[in-house]
């Protein structure tokens, strides 16, 4: 495992768009596996500002997202596919049908859940799948206690996490109560992982994750079982390690 330490969020931001950069000029029609959060929005942007200064280019990209609220419409403003569009895709010269996103509004979830694992097969496999990480140790929606054999399949979410997102929305109620997630194991099965984490509300998360024992109760611990994860933290959220 790689640890960087940046100074600041804008320069973990910085290091973290480096090496999604590397990996899309290595592999030009990679898969990315990419994260919504407030965490990784300083990456998108870094992304962005190099796209348009003609360094980077997203034409062969195929991208699959993490997660999306249950309920929440793609045009919805909260919604993960709103977020990824006005994040990146709608700044970049990825095709639109490369980019990929669980369908909030699936008649049948379980399905769209079954069809979205079929897809990453189709794919070929992710090759860098992004991720920030909860207060809890959630990695996508996979909240303590869930099973590390999930594929993507439909999550309840826990009480600290809608805590957690209601920043986002305009009342606690609002904020969904489910949601459509990759499991552990599509996680675990990307070639290469990047973890983004910021500030000092994350330091205990990291510390448990990646210095503690693995445990369902800190999903995020399973990663100390990957071969190639890459963790990039600003001093706040990494002083504990
Ligand atoms: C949400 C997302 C996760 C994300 C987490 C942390 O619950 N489903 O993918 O990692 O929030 O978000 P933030 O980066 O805003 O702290």
């Amino acid at each position: 495992m790689r640890i960087y330490q940046s100074e600041d969020y804008k320069a973990m931001s910085r290091r973290a768009a480096n090496i999604i950069s590397a990996q899309v000029i290595y592999k030009p029609d990679c898969v990315l596996g990419l994260a919504t959060g407030g965490t990784p929005v300083g990456t998108y942007q870094q992304l962005v500002d190099w796209y348009k200064k003609g360094d980077l280019s997203f034409a062969e990209v195929r991208s699959v997202n993490l997660d999306e609220y249950l309920g929440l419409s793609p045009h919805h403003e909260q919604s993960y596919r709103y977020f990824m569009q006005s994040n990146l895709f709608d700044h970049i010269d990825i095709k639109p049908e490369n980019t990929h996103v669980l369908n909030g509004l699936a008649k049948d979830p379980d399905k769209e859940c079954a069809a979205y694992n079929k897809l990453i097969q189709e794919l070929g496999g992710i090759d860098l799948q992004l991720l920030g990480m909860g207060h809890n140790g959630h990695i996508a929606f996979n909240e303590p206690g869930d099973d590390f054999g999930l594929e993507t399949h439909v999550v309840t979410l826990t009480e600290s996490t809608i805590e957690a997102n209601k920043r986002f929305f305009e009342s606690r109620d609002e904020v969904p109560r489910k949601a459509l997630s990759m499991g552990i194991k599509n996680i675990m099965n990307a070639r290469r992982i990047l973890m983004v984490v910021s500030g000092e509300d994350k330091a205990d998360a990291v510390y448990r994750a990646f210095c503690g024992r693995v445990t369902k109760e800190v999903p995020a611990s399973v990663l100390q079982l990957h071969p190639d994860v890459t963790l990039v933290g600003d001093k706040a959220a990494l002083h504990k390690l």
